[in-house]
């Protein structure tokens, strides 16, 4: 057996728990795309997911979410597994194109009959389930329609929103609408690595807009028609810290910040876009047709919501392209530590200081942190365990950083781990491994990583 390293052995002996408020959320997350596979059966319609995977290059390894986990099949175990680990909350996403194939309008009752069932079975283990309705795979038939970038797409997934939530709503009291739509309009739309692969500015902002719209005019949907629902969205947010101390850099970081943040979380609160921002795209022309903002869509985006979904994996640091590298200052703040297979910086510390922030400056009533976690490839040893003490590491760490920001006040309430299972990761395909629990591709294997096994002490014990 691969013994543990000195700090999280130390960490592992250690009597003193930190513990969490009672009544705290332990969870892990998945997304319908990286896991279900099953792309073909009981009604599903194609999504914008399986035809960006067959254009040539767009994913690492050439794959794409056919077979996944295969969870679709496999669910009843899954939760089975969930409950043996001791998960008390699981949050999954709805596939719309499982629901209505041809993106409104004829729902398929096969497609709605699996996330019944998957209800049923987390219900009857103990586990809250907690759903997203929108996670990245948007029916084919939309985006041949103009996809995010125009408003139809926006009134149709409140329909969808409506017809899941009635479905699933007098089980279901966790809804949040959107998994971060900065990466559904800038990888999406802006820079082309992600579905539908477009890189046009006026198609980002359009498409940003029309999300965040369709998310202010889903909540009373469905509040009305899952009654005692707790209703929010996910957003992941990078907390940016200037390279330097130079204006540049710190006019760089605000952009970032701007682009990155506050573009989502302002209109949340009823801010609107931020000005700084606004008055720059103006000035420098960025899009030349802001007519997709319409007289009272601002508003309808800050429909109040119950709680903010966080989605944290690691910090920024800027640097300005304004000024050439001679002419600025010298670095100060230098990545730490040694990054993730993502190459990300593992950096808890951006935690902390990002949920006092947001509180700070925001307000929301509750922040859960929907996703955290990290890619690391380590498999199964010669006696099948998978010893990853680097994920254990970093989900210590991240919990830590959570634990410092309740003792600071913030109404942080709940803690999803990304992921439950390896799957696949997007552009990256089956290469990058986020679960806390083993997929061997070839046999639909699961194994509970180490990390999963200390995250169920943890769970058990109410704290890291
Ligand atoms: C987030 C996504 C999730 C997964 C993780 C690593 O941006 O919501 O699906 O890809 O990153």
């Amino acid at each position: 057996m691969t013994a543990a390293p000195p700090a999280i052995r130390a960490r592992l002996m250690t009597d003193s728990v930190l513990r969490f408020p009672a009544g705290f959320v332990w969870g892990a997350a998945t997304s319908s795309y990286q896991i279900e596979g099953a792309i073909d059966a009981d009604g599903r319609g194609p999504s914008i997911w399986d035809t960006f995977c067959r254009r040539p290059g767009a994913i690492a390894d050439a794959s794409d979410g056919a077979v996944a986990c295969d969870h679709y099949h496999r669910a009843a175990d899954d939760v089975a597994m969930m409950a043996a680990l001791g998960l008390k909350a699981y949050r999954f996403s709805v596939a719309w194109p499982r629901v209505l194939p041809a993106g409104r309008g004829a729902v398929n009752a096969r497609g709605l009959d699996f996330y019944d069932r998957l209800v049923d079975q987390l219900v009857a283990a103990g586990i809250t389930p907690w759903a997203t309705l929108y996670h990245w795979d948007l029916p084919q038939a939309l985006q041949d329609e103009g996809g995010w970038p125009v408003r139809a797409t926006a009134e149709a997934f409140v329909e969808y929103a409506h017809v899941v939530a009635t479905r699933l709503g007098d089980r279901v009291k966790h809804w949040i609408t959107h998994n971060e739509p900065w990466c559904a309009s800038v990888l999406g739309h802006l820079e082309g690595v992600h579905a539908p692969g477009i890189k046009s500015p006026q198609a980002h902002l359009a498409s940003s807009h029309h999300l965040l719209l369709s998310h202010g005019l889903a909540v009373p949907v469905i509040r009305a028609a899952a009654p005692g629902s707790q209703v929010g969205i996910t957003l992941n947010l990078v907390p940016a810290e200037p390279a330097s101390p130079s204006e540049a850099d710190r006019l760089a970081t605000m952009r970032f910040d701007g682009w990155f943040n506050r573009w989502y979380l302002d209109p949340l609160v009823g801010r609107g876009y931020p000005q700084d921002l606004l008055e720059a795209y103006r000035s420098e022309g960025y899009i030349d047709d802001w007519s997709f903002v319409r007289p009272g869509d601002l508003d309808a985006m800050a429909a109040p919501t119950d709680f903010l979904g966080i989605n944290y994996y690691t910090r920024g640091i800027i640097r300005s392209d304004r000024v050439p590298e001679a002419e600025n200052a010298p670095r100060t703040v230098e990545r730490v530590g040694v990054p993730t297979d993502m190459d990300w910086e593992v950096y808890p510390e951006g935690l902390r200081s990002l949920l006092v922030r947001v509180h700070q400056d925001y307000g929301f009533k509750a922040i859960h942190i929907t996703e955290n976690g990290a890619a690391y490839a380590t498999g199964p040893d010669a006696s099948g365990r998978v010893a990853d003490h680097d994920r254990l590491a970093y989900l210590d760490g991240h919990l830590q950083a959570c634990h410092a920001a309740i003792a600071a006040g913030v109404p942080l309430a709940g803690y999803f781990a990304w992921s439950l299972l390896d799957n696949f990761e997007w552009a990256y395909g089956y290469e990058k491994r986020f679960g806390l629990v083993w997929v061997d591709y070839e046999t639909q294997a699961r194994t509970p990583k180490d990390s999963a096994l200390w995250y169920r002490d943890v769970i058990a014990r109410g704290g890291p």
